[in-house]
């Protein structure tokens, strides 16, 4: 969580720019649709809020996460939706208040998954939906699966997010929401492509500290940070321009 008690340009700079297209896939895949009325569970900057608003209408979505210059972030960029400061584990929402709570690259972040999907299901309404979607850490998320690759590669030892990180997989995913006892499960996957002018657009925004990936980075001294630059580059085919990059989201969702 320190990790994105962050500026929110950075993050944009760092993740938003994945996570915005993403949102746009996400919203169409859950199926969301005007008249009803939605949560976004650990919303950041706004990605998912902002997708959501365009479907149902800022005044019939909330959102909520525990970084507070996130939340002040998102609140500016939605005006009208109810945002607030908060974790996932203890929503501030009476039961059965919404048709359905998504939740976008956070299942993974969540303190507790179990007592946070759980709290996503008690907020929805009976026959609601409850979904999420998170990075395939492990591989086709590309930015980040690059990045921890070269220093794992220089480092054997370090965090790789694919190794350390729960819930960035279909079947683990899959059955979080039957222990939590969603109905109708279901998974799948949602892919997403962007551009970066260059290899230093690409390599700049882990320099901000933001998200497990920046919080390595800055940790390194500038040897070392160099070293793992040159081994990104090297990783990606040593790019001379602009270089296109693919990312792929595991999704799920169950029924309350
Ligand atoms: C990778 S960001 C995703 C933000 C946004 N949903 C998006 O798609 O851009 C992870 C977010 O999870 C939030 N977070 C961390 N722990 C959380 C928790 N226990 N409950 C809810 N959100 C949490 C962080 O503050 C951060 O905003």
């Amino acid at each position: 969580m320190s990790t994105f008690n962050a500026p929110p340009d950075a993050y944009e700079r760092y993740m938003g720019l994945w996570s915005r297209p993403l949102a746009r896939e996400f919203v169409d895949a859950v199926g969301i649709a005007p008249g009803q009325r939605v949560l976004d569970v650990g919303c950041g900057t706004g990605a998912l809020t902002t997708e959501l608003a365009r479907k149902v209408g800022a005044a019939n979505v909330a959102a909520v996460d525990p970084s507070e210059p996130f939340a002040t972030a998102c609140s500016a960029t939605v005006p009208g939706a109810d945002v607030r400061v908060g974790g996932a584990e203890t929503l501030p929402f009476a039961d059965g208040s919404f048709d359905a709570a998504l939740s976008q690259l956070v299942v993974n972040f969540m303190t507790d998954a179990h007592a946070g999907v759980a709290e996503m299901s008690r907020v929805v309404r009976q026959g609601g939906t409850v979904a999420a979607c998170t990075w395939d850490l492990r591989d086709g998320m590309t930015m980040l699966r690059v990045f921890w690759d070269a220093a794992v590669a220089i480092d054997p030892s370090a965090p790789h997010e694919g190794r350390t990180m729960p819930f960035c997989s279909r079947e683990e995913l899959d059955l979080l929401w039957r222990e939590v006892g969603l109905a109708d499960v279901e998974t799948g996957e949602l892919v997403v492509k962007r551009s970066y002018a260059s290899f230093d657009d690409f390599w700049e925004p882990f320099t901000f500290g933001v998200g497990p990936g920046g919080a390595y980075c800055v940790s390194l001294d500038p040897a070392a940070c160099e070293a793992l630059r040159e081994e990104c580059f090297r990783q990606l085919g040593s790019p001379a321009g602009p270089l296109d990059l693919t990312a792929r989201a595991w999704l799920v969702r169950g029924t309350a």
